[in-house]
């Protein structure tokens, strides 16, 4: 029987980062995946965020600003490229290209550090001694191995819609709103978070006409509302999203037509028919055939497996990490979490600063954070100063034809310190990085005001913002 120090079960960014930092640590690791790829024919490393989550909507996102771009703003510059045509089949292609490659690094990351990679289901039998002993079902094929330590990161499945079972043909989860390889005439959606919102933006760029569906009447509830109102003006007014906020569902039938959706919005009745309807109103955790239960591994009220600060569970070195325990359900906190774990077994003192934890939304304009909104810094009566700027009069952003957006930077009213950085903007989503350095070397707003920033970049208006909490803005 193979015996391990760390067995992963789980290979996506929170498994296969703990898999390859514990090797890199010494140990002896196994890593067990059950994910195949799209074509279901081979094993696919990576999980949810490399198969059918970050990267591949990333892609289609890239891929729709282009077309969007060649259509509607080359002729500005002076560029004109005749009729421009989309080929849905063509840009799914693409993405999938990207995600071969990249779920093969891991493979070859995996060989590069001595990671034993297992194809199977993964699932805890029991001790044998210090040892757990845990089963590998490769298709019925079954394998029991042995580790001192195990790594749960089995990541999290799309919230089902009782209302209505996903087919994706017509009503589509995460995975088959990643391959539609037409485009809908009308496209609808439910639940206006991060996936609604990426996905309804890749749609609307190549012609789809896209209804949002939002239960909540707050638009983005989790980001400050400042920027969530800007957002909000530009997906429905420039933009053409129909985002409608406080929807009550009433039924949804899935025919030949179409899918039509019978819903409320202050108490008025008001029906849909979609071509197709993407369904993403959030994730829950993934813990089916884990033999949670047998072995006495606790899960709290929601279903997520129950951890301490530093990952442990109850049962003794069984740890888990990511989607299937709490807090956000993002790919580069499984990814840390899975190295804080590794180095944890190491006997080291590895730190993750929850409240350092960047959020971007990867529409265009892009909509990106980090540490408190205002709204929550009201609620724990904490006093702020904030500073503002906009990328309206920023020379780059003139010059990427992408002027607009504000950056605010929020800091202790008495020491100055950084308690939030928001933003909506172009390629906001790397300028949050320095928000966050900033935060966890505890800079304050005059900090960031003090240090050069490049001219022209986008940075300026993060420069600004800081600048301008101290009411000392240069072109504000
Ligand atoms: P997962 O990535 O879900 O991986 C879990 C792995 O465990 C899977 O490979 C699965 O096959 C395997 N598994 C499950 N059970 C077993 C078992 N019993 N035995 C063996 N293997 C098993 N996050 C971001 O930070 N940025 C983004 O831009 C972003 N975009 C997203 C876009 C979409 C459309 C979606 C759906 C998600 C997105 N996310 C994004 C979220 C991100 O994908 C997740 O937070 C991340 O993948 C979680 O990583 P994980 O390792 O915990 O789990
Ligand atoms: P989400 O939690 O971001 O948004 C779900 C939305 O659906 C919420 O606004 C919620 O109020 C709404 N909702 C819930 N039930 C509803 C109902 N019955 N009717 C109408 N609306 C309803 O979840 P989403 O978009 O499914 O994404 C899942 C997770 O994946 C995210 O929480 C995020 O962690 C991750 N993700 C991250 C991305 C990124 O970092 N850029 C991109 C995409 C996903």
């Amino acid at each position: 029987m193979s015996q391990f120090d760390v067995v992963v079960i789980g290979a996506g960014p929170g498994g296969y980062i703990a898999a390859i930092r514990a090797a890199q640590l010494g140990f002896k690791t196994a890593c067990i995946d059950a994910g195949v790829n799209k074509a279901g024919d081979a094993q696919a490393l990576g999980g949810t965020c490399l198969n059918v989550g970050c990267i591949p909507s990333k892609a289609l996102l890239q891929s729709s600003e282009h077309f969007h771009a060649a259509k509607h703003d080359f002729a500005e510059h002076g560029i004109t490229v005749g009729s421009v045509k989309f080929d849905a089949a063509k840009m799914i292609e693409r993405k999938d290209a990207i995600v071969t490659k990249l779920t093969g690094g891991i493979k070859f990351l995996f060989q590069k550090n001595k990671v034993e990679s297992l194809f199977g289901k993964g699932s805890l039998k029991g001790r044998n001694g210090d040892l757990w002993q845990v089963e590998v079902d490769d298709k019925g094929k079954k394998t029991i191995i042995e580790a001192k330590h195990v790594i749960i990161a089995t990541g999290s499945v799309p919230r089902p819609l009782p209302l209505i079972e996903i087919d994706n043909v017509n009503v589509l989860d995460n995975e088959g709103a990643l391959n539609l390889t037409k485009v809908p005439k009308k496209l609808g959606v439910i639940g206006s978070g991060v996936i609604g919102l990426e996905m309804g933006s890749v749609w609307k760029r190549v012609g789809s006409e896209v209804i949002i569906l939002e239960a909540l009447p707050t638009f983005l509830a989790a980001a400050d509302q400042q920027i969530a109102k800007e957002a909000f003006k530009v997906f429905t007014k420039e933009q053409g999203l129909v985002i409608e906020l406080g929807v009550k569902l009433n039924e949804i039938k899935n025919s030949k037509k179409g899918v039509t959706v019978s819903y409320e919005v202050d108490g008025q009745a008001k029906e849909e028919t979609f071509d197709k309807l993407i369904v993403s109103i959030g994730r829950i955790p993934n813990t089916e055939g884990l033999n949670a239960e047998a072995v006495g591994l606790e899960k709290d009220e929601r279903g997520f497996i129950k951890v301490d600060a530093e990952c442990h569970t109850n049962l003794p070195n069984v740890w888990a990490i990511g989607d299937v325990v709490r807090g956000p359900m993002l790919a580069h906190k499984a990814s840390d979490e899975g190295v804080a774990v590794a180095e944890r077994i190491a006997g080291q003192k590895p730190h993750l600063d929850f409240n350092t934890i960047p959020f971007v939304i990867y529409t265009d304009p892009e909509i990106a954070w980090v540490g408190k909104t205002e709204e929550q810094l009201k609620a724990e009566g904490i006093e702020y100063k904030k500073g503002t700027s906009g990328f309206g009069a920023n020379g780059r952003a003139l010059g990427l034809g992408k002027a607009k957006g504000t950056v605010k930077v929020l800091a202790c009213a008495k020491t100055d310190r950084v308690l939030g950085v928001h933003m909506i903007g172009p390629m906001v989503s790397e300028l949050v990085a320095e928000g966050v350095m900033s935060m966890e070397f505890s800079a304050s707003s005059e900090d960031i005001a003090r240090i050069v920033h490049a001219h022209p970049t986008l940075s300026e208006v993060l420069h600004e913002a800081a600048l301008a909490v101290d009411k000392r803005a240069l072109h504000g």
